[in-house]
């Protein structure tokens, strides 16, 4: 099984998922042997981040049914919330209906700032600067050589006076497919004592903007009539509106997005701090804080449009040396940093517009309370009976551990 449709996928084992997950994508037989224990040990752990005392796994599953770009793909998703893989891949089914999720990438130029002070005269630096550019792209190029190998480089400076003597300089520079974090705090360190000494003024901060702006991926979706009928899709466009008319709705609605995108950004093994903070100024750089993924009828089809930074890498640092990172990246059968851009983006539009539908239609509530269940059933330590106590305390509607507990044990007594 090739694709990306694995009906009943939820019902099987653990076993059966894996046998079908590593068939449809041709991966190693030993390789959830080298995810044992969550995968990262804590000896390469200590090697990684300071005073480590132990490592802290996650759930990591696969997200189906997605077409991306009309190529069936296996989304991985490392998340602790119930419902979020199952109402990304029920959205995703929905949109497959439509042909599935339009994405595009832009190239991967991030931006780190240079910080000047007590500059005497704007124009002058602006003038200065900018006239020394090619230099100074140079200068920074060669500081990353190993960047040019890749096709990227340091490709544009840009001034912006922020007042009071202070400016600022954007140097842009194509990562290709690294995130770009040091690469440009690196470039940046180098021109900066050059910059300061041309405006005249004195040099402050050297560091990358997370604002990724230059770095956008871009989802569009159609979900048709006969996936969506249009009362449920007028009520999901209205809640659009609302997001989009009132920051304390739309801070919820983008979080529901980034239940998808960050799932996705952290199986990968990348920095999810940072494609947060992008999101949320991305989201703040208009009048108001907006959503980054608003929904609109058309006359056959519900049609939603993201748009948001998205600086992810897949050759650097912890998406290599974390085995299951390497393992998302090769289920996905990820191309590099805008491809993983583009399925990021996908998770987050599927995550969205599941949760806009149940919140449109009957809440989210009764999904929820249905798996908080099966969690009150497994810390009970049903075991080999968690689906059986978890359906007798949600319809019963007494969801907690005690009552989990009698049921477990009234179906031991059966059993014995
Ligand atoms: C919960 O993790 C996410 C939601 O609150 C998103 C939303 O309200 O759109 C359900």
């Amino acid at each position: 099984m090739k694709g990306s449709r694995f009906p009943g996928f939820h019902h099987l084992s653990i076993e059966e998922r894996r046998a079908l997950v590593s068939a449809a994508r041709d991966l190693p037989d030993d390789v959830f042997e080298l995810l044992r224990d969550g995968g990262l040990t804590v000896e390469r752990a200590d090697q990684l981040i300071e005073n480590v005392v132990a490592t802290f796994a996650f759930p990591l599953s696969i997200a189906t049914n997605f077409v991306i770009n009309g190529e069936d793909r296996l989304i991985p998703m490392c998340v602790e919330e119930p419902s979020v893989v199952a109402a990304a891949s029920h959205a995703a089914k929905l949109a497959r209906a439509g042909g599935g999720f339009v994405c595009e990438a832009d190239e991967s130029i991030m931006i780190a700032q240079i910080q000047l002070d007590e500059v005497p005269d704007a124009g002058a630096a602006r003038v200065a600067i900018m006239a020394r550019a090619d230099t100074l792209l140079a200068q920074a190029n060669a500081r990353v050589p190993e960047l040019a190998q890749y096709g990227g480089g340091a490709t544009a400076l840009r001034v912006r006076d922020l007042g009071e003597g202070m400016m600022v300089v954007h140097l842009h520079a194509d990562c290709a497919d690294a995130m770009g974090a040091n690469m440009v705090n690196t470039m940046a360190e180098a021109i900066a004592p050059t910059i300061a000494g041309l405006a005249r003024g004195t040099m402050g901060l050297r560091i990358l903007s997370n604002l990724a702006d230059q770095r956008l991926v871009r989802v569009r979706v159609r979900v048709p009539r006969s996936a969506i009928d249009e009362p449920l899709a007028r009520a999901i466009v209205r809640a659009s509106r609302f997001a989009e008319r009132d920051p304390y709705r739309a801070a919820t609605h983008n979080k529901g997005i980034m239940n998808g995108v960050d799932a996705v950004v952290l199986a990968s093994g990348n920095d999810f701090r940072a494609v947060e903070a992008g999101a949320h100024a991305f989201a703040a750089r208009g009048e108001r804080y907006a959503p980054i993924c608003v929904w609109r009828n058309e006359e056959d089809a519900l049609v939603g449009s993201l748009e948001m930074p998205m600086a992810l890498g897949t050759v650097s640092g912890f998406s290599r040396v974390h085995p299951g990172a390497r393992f998302a990246l090769n289920v996905a059968q990820v191309r590099g940093s805008r491809d993983l851009a583009m399925l990021c983006g996908a998770a987050g539009v599927a995550s969205n517009l599941a949760a806009l539908r149940a919140l449109a239609g009957e809440g989210i509530q009764r999904g929820h309370m249905r798996l908080h269940a099966r969690s009150v059933a497994v810390a009970a330590g049903a075991k080999e009976h968690v689906d059986a106590v978890a359906e007798v305390i949600f319809a019963e509607g007494v969801i907690t551990l005690s009552r989990a507990r009698e049921v477990l044990a009234e179906l031991r007594n059966k059993n014995d």
